[in-house]
């Protein structure tokens, strides 16, 4: 096993934008594991595979070929060897991602994956059940969150920014929706594992998030 930093928390909360800062302050490498269950969805959403229906899904989990690689320290996503990283973005496929990743099947095929890859190398990696489930062992787990006003207010604006006309508070309903899905189902739910440190980002900024994850990384790695 390597040293790993496990982050958790909701959707929007900063975990991937925090993680990939941390990732390159230590060396580390940076694994986005909301990517595969997004390539995953992506898959489900080409074969036309609704999110109700279990065997379908389970099916196609048997036959999707999901993998990582790095290129210029950068994670890409491979879907059956097409690198999907520029399609999994949308709000289509991550309510895909959050509906298919109740599956146990769906799990079990990706926290595989997600294992080899810590075992191999030192990582920051990102998710939902990371501390609990994916790396329970790790030394430092952070259990990432801010509010869900605070959240939207961030998609909102990163929406703005690429000109994509959004409503703020159907980007709130959708969050609050989301969450609930990911903390109350039965498999691997989205919670603060007993060891890990609470970071509440609402008031903070990007810096200060970075450096109490740091801080926290020095003294327990
Ligand atoms: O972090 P994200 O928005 O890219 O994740 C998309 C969905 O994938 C999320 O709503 C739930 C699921 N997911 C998961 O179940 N477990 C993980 N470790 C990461 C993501």
């Amino acid at each position: 096993m390597g040293k790993s930093i496990a982050i958790d928390g909701p959707a929007g909360a900063g975990k991937s934008t925090i993680a990939k800062m941390v990732a390159k302050e230590l060396g580390f490498i940076y694994v986005d594991t909301g990517a595969m269950y997004r390539a995953m969805a992506l898959y489900l959403i080409r074969r036309g595979i609704s999110r109700d229906d279990t065997a379908g899904i389970e099916k196609a989990c048997e036959d999707a070929d999901i993998s990582i690689a790095y290129e210029d320290g950068q994670q890409v996503v491979l879907l059956m060897g097409e690198n999907v990283n520029g399609l999994i973005r949308t709000e289509e496929v991550g309510n895909m991602a959050s509906a298919s990743s109740v599956n146990g099947k769906v799990r079990e095929k990706l926290v595989s994956l997600q294992q080899k890859l810590a075992a191999e190398k030192d990582v920051v990696m990102d998710g939902r059940d990371i501390g609990t489930v994916v790396l329970p062992d790790s030394k430092c787990k952070i259990y990432l969150t801010a509010s869900s006003k605070v959240r939207a207010k961030r998609r909102y604006d990163e929406l703005k920014e690429k000109r994509i006309d959004c409503d703020i508070d159907q980007i709130e309903a959708d969050i609050i929706e989301r969450d609930e899905r990911d903390m109350t189902r039965e498999n691997s739910p989205l919670r603060q594992a007993e060891d890990a440190v609470l970071v509440d980002s609402s008031d903070m900024t990007i810096d200060e998030v970075k450096l109490a994850i740091l801080d926290e990384a020095k003294r327990k790695l």
